[in-house]
């Protein structure tokens, strides 16, 4: 296939009209594009496209809608014109994957290509808290979400095994609490200049950092700093029979904790220390994020009496609100009848809701605010994407294959819920079982790309290319630029691999 561009775009129409040669092009317009461009082509081709032959022009011209670009290859040039910066470098992506090899070199088809996203949220996770990843590898991370036109970066910074994020308000969050990561592995934590880096990388390559701090569960590396502020573990039968399962000491206060059971820990809703907390934390949180948006978690507060958690999200989301900011929340914070109008709602339920997943969800948009969809049984990415892997786990209706990831509909997942009411889509990637670049290429690879497709491309029957088999070869035709870029995908069954 060689005009195969992932997340698929809008309109894409083969020209009738030789293909444009690489071997002798150089590059002219927008300096920052063509750096971009270099980094992808470079590495895959051999080529610097400094040659004066024949050009490849990057320009801006605003008018179109954000984040929107064309871009029109002949024999004798190529010509990529974006709405706004953003544009222009999703359109740099496209190019690079429309580069291949064929018996005249590396070539781009004729072609003209039009293209603008779906959805303005286009978001991946890291799950930094469960094992801690350098620097080095959010970066690499961003570099591989910017391939797929992704926008948001959502780092789950803390939760019960880490805090990930040094706050000068509250040192010993980081100097106490951050020491270890799941199974005994080495923790870690963000110095605010690497955030303020991270921040910055990402803003480079069009991609807004959504920082989340996870309350008030999640907060078992809290009372290791600060005890006076969390409840006792709450040593539910589930509890103990994940600590079983998985091995491990079960929760203890004061004492690091390095399993994997959820839903034990809980900040002290009654005492008004909490919110002060709360508030410098988000606070300083705020002063070093850019982005809009301050993610405060609420999930799996299993261990918090509903009425003292609806209480809880009520004032941590009017403090993020009084900062200016716009609060993002898991879906199960839909319960508290007072939380901060404008709140974001992320579901995490499945494609098919249960459990009443969906009514949580439904309230946020009830509340005049939108949705960003994560359905755990499609798009969590630390889903088993093969059954003999040791990576991944399985609670989702794990083992989930690329179809699956592939394979749903974003209006078609909770009824009431329409265009309109989505912000956007997001791909969590969860790390109980990742430590490396190279885990997380394994399990985010191809699924990503999957999500991406939910995130960017037309509904699905909106687009002809919006179908698992088109997908498949759409998939398969970005091993040689995903291998140029140093990316070790999982080759899934199902695709044809080249
Ligand atoms: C979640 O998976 N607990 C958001």
């Amino acid at each position: 296939m060689t005009a195969a561009v992932v997340p698929a775009p809008s309109t894409i129409r083969q020209v009738d009209a030789a293909p444009f040669r690489l071997e002798g092009a150089g590059l002219v317009g927008d300096a920052d594009a063509a750096a971009a461009l270099r980094g992808l082509v470079t590495p895959l081709t051999g080529s610097a496209l400094d040659g004066d032959e024949r050009t490849i022009e990057l320009r801006i011209e605003p008018g179109g809608a954000p984040e929107s670009y064309v871009l029109a290859a002949d024999e004798a040039s190529v010509v990529v014109t974006g709405a706004d910066a953003a544009g222009l470098f999703h359109g740099v992506q496209t190019l690079a994957q429309l580069v291949h090899e064929s018996a005249d070199g590396w070539v781009v088809d004729a072609v003209e290509v039009e293209d603008a996203p779906r959805f303005r949220y286009r978001g991946v996770m890291l799950d930094v808290a469960r094992h801690f990843h350098p620097v080095a590898t959010v970066e690499a991370f961003i570099d591989r979400a910017a391939l797929l036109k992704f926008n948001h970066l959502h780092l789950h910074l803390t939760d019960d095994q880490g805090w990930r994020l040094h706050l000068d308000a509250h040192p010993e969050l980081t100097r106490v609490g951050s020491d270890t990561s799941v199974g005994g592995d080495p923790g870690g934590f963000y110095t605010k200049d690497d955030y303020r880096h991270l921040v910055a990388y990402a803003a480079a390559r069009h991609i807004t950092v959504v920082p989340e701090i996870d309350m008030p569960g999640h907060t078992h590396a809290v009372g290791l700093a600060y005890p006076q502020l969390v409840e006792a573990p709450v040593l539910s039968d589930h509890i103990l029979e994940t600590v079983a399962a998985f091995g491990g000491d079960a929760p203890a206060v004061g004492v690091a904790y390095d399993g994997m059971a959820v839903g034990f820990s809980s900040l002290r809703i009654g005492d008004e220390r909490t919110y002060d907390f709360v508030a410098d934390v988000f606070g300083e949180l705020a002063g070093m994020t850019p982005g809009p948006y301050l993610h405060v978690g609420g999930d799996e507060a299993l261990g918090t009496d509903p009425a003292d958690f609806a209480a809880f999200i009520a004032r941590a989301t009017e403090i993020i609100a009084d900062l200016g900011k716009t609060p993002i929340a898991w879906h199960e914070a839909g319960a508290a009848a007072d939380i901060a109008s404008g709140t974001i709602g992320q579901y995490w339920g499945y494609v098919t809701p249960t459990d009443g997943m969906d009514a949580k969800a439904l309230a946020f948009v009830r509340n005049g605010a939108s949705l960003i969809l994560s359905p755990a049984d499609a798009i969590y990415l630390d889903m088993k994407q093969s059954a003999d892997s040791p990576l991944g786990l399985t609670w989702a209706r794990g083992v989930t294959d690329v179809r699956r990831a592939y394979e749903w509909e974003p209006t078609e997942v909770i009824d009431g819920v329409a265009e309109d009411d989505i912000l956007g889509v997001e791909a969590p990637l969860w790390t109980e079982t990742v430590r490396t670049l190279a885990d997380i290429d394994e399990l985010a690879f191809p699924r990503i790309a999957a999500a991406a497709e939910a995130a960017w491309s037309p509904a699905v029957g909106a687009s002809e290319l919006r179908t698992w088999e088109s997908f498949r070869e759409r998939v398969a035709a970005q091993a040689p630029l995903w291998s140029a870029q140093g990316i070790g995908f999982h080759r899934s069954e199902g695709i044809p691999w080249p």
